[in-house]
């Protein structure tokens, strides 16, 4: 980073400038009082609706902040691009792709439903969250145990933030586990399909992917990850190859096409760049060779996504110009 100021060659040139409006947008958001706060567990239902957040990393790592960006939450579906994102490099696209799909389903991301190989459609929605989730723990390391598998994976996403400790909810988990009737039932629906690699343990299948979504961060962390895939995979504060590049290749594709939910297409066509969000309110946005950019407000819109969240990006785009089109 210090050499490249001094060759001032960073990728956002004017970036203080950049940051005054990212502020601006910032309050001209905070006045948005729609949507609603998650309600299905109660560690979700008690989050204060004013939290407000945003944090951009550059890929080059510069970083800025504004807000609510130290409040802990949890990962939630922003989980789902991370696994996704490790199998695929310890796995491979072939491998992985055999289990799930690549297309959106263009249904709500719990719906009960498989594409017409009987696989789920995407990576980015519970059912391929899950099985992505089965694909780690039954074929990357087999003999781990599921405690292994998840100091593993943990430090798998540290890696991709710089190193930054996350957090572990286990209050959120157990909460995730109680009221999970909806993925079980996705689980077994996959099992009666035989969706899952051989060998696969159901229950800790399903407990890792409930863990997953309970790991917590905050916006500055998140951000950093943003950064490590717009980035290619190499994490900008350690300079550590996280991730292969294809890898990274793919799972902005399916960001793009699939990461919000319902609103994915939309999305894509107003915003025009992958992102994922999450029900605690928390929004991963990647903008490709440029930053990562975490938004974290807990009120939903119908579709599920952060009210806030989707307001900055669009509001973003208006002023410059990262649509990918
Ligand atoms: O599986 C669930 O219902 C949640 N823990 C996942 C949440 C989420 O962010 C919804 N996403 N696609």
């Amino acid at each position: 980073l210090i050499s490249r100021a001094f060759r001032h060659q960073f990728i956002v040139p004017e970036f203080q400038d950049f940051c005054k409006d990212v502020e601006e947008i910032y309050w001209k958001c905070k006045d948005n009082q729609s949507g609603t706060v998650a309600s299905y567990i109660p560690q979700l239902k008690r989050m204060d609706p004013n939290f407000w957040g945003v944090s951009v990393c550059t890929a080059d790592g510069q970083r800025y902040s504004i807000g609510d960006v130290h409040t802990p939450f949890t990962i939630q579906s922003c989980s789902k691009p991370l696994t996704y994102a490790i199998a695929l490099d310890l796995l491979g696209a072939d491998v992985v792709h055999n289990y799930v799909g690549q297309e959106p389903s263009g249904r709500n991301f719990n719906e009960l439903i498989l594409d017409h190989n009987k696989k789920p459609h995407n990576p980015m929605i519970n059912a391929g969250a899950i099985l992505v989730c089965a694909l780690l723990k039954t074929l990357v390391g087999p003999e781990m145990s599921l405690a292994e598998k998840f100091d593993f994976t943990m430090n798998y996403f540290e890696r991709l933030a710089g190193n930054e400790d996350l957090g572990f909810n286990n209050a959120v988990f157990l909460s995730e586990r109680e009221a999970a009737d909806r993925n079980y039932a996705l689980g077994f629906y996959m099992r009666e399909h035989k969706c899952f690699p051989t060998n696969a343990k159901f229950r800790e299948c399903m407990d890792f992917y409930f863990q997953c979504c309970s790991l917590e961060a905050n916006c500055d962390i998140v951000s950093v990850m943003g950064a490590t895939l717009a980035n290619g995979g190499i994490c900008p504060l350690s300079e550590e190859k996280v991730l292969k590049s294809e890898s990274v290749r793919d799972v902005l594709s399916l960001m793009h096409s699939c990461g919000m939910y319902d609103y994915s297409g939309q999305f894509a066509f107003k915003v025009g760049v992958p992102a994922k969000s999450g029900v605690s309110g928390c929004l991963l946005v990647v903008i490709p060779n440029v930053m990562g950019i975490c938004l974290y407000s807990p009120p939903l819109d119908a579709l599920g996504n952060s009210c806030r969240g989707v307001q900055f990006c669009e509001e973003l785009v208006k002023k410059f110009n990262f649509h990918r089109y």
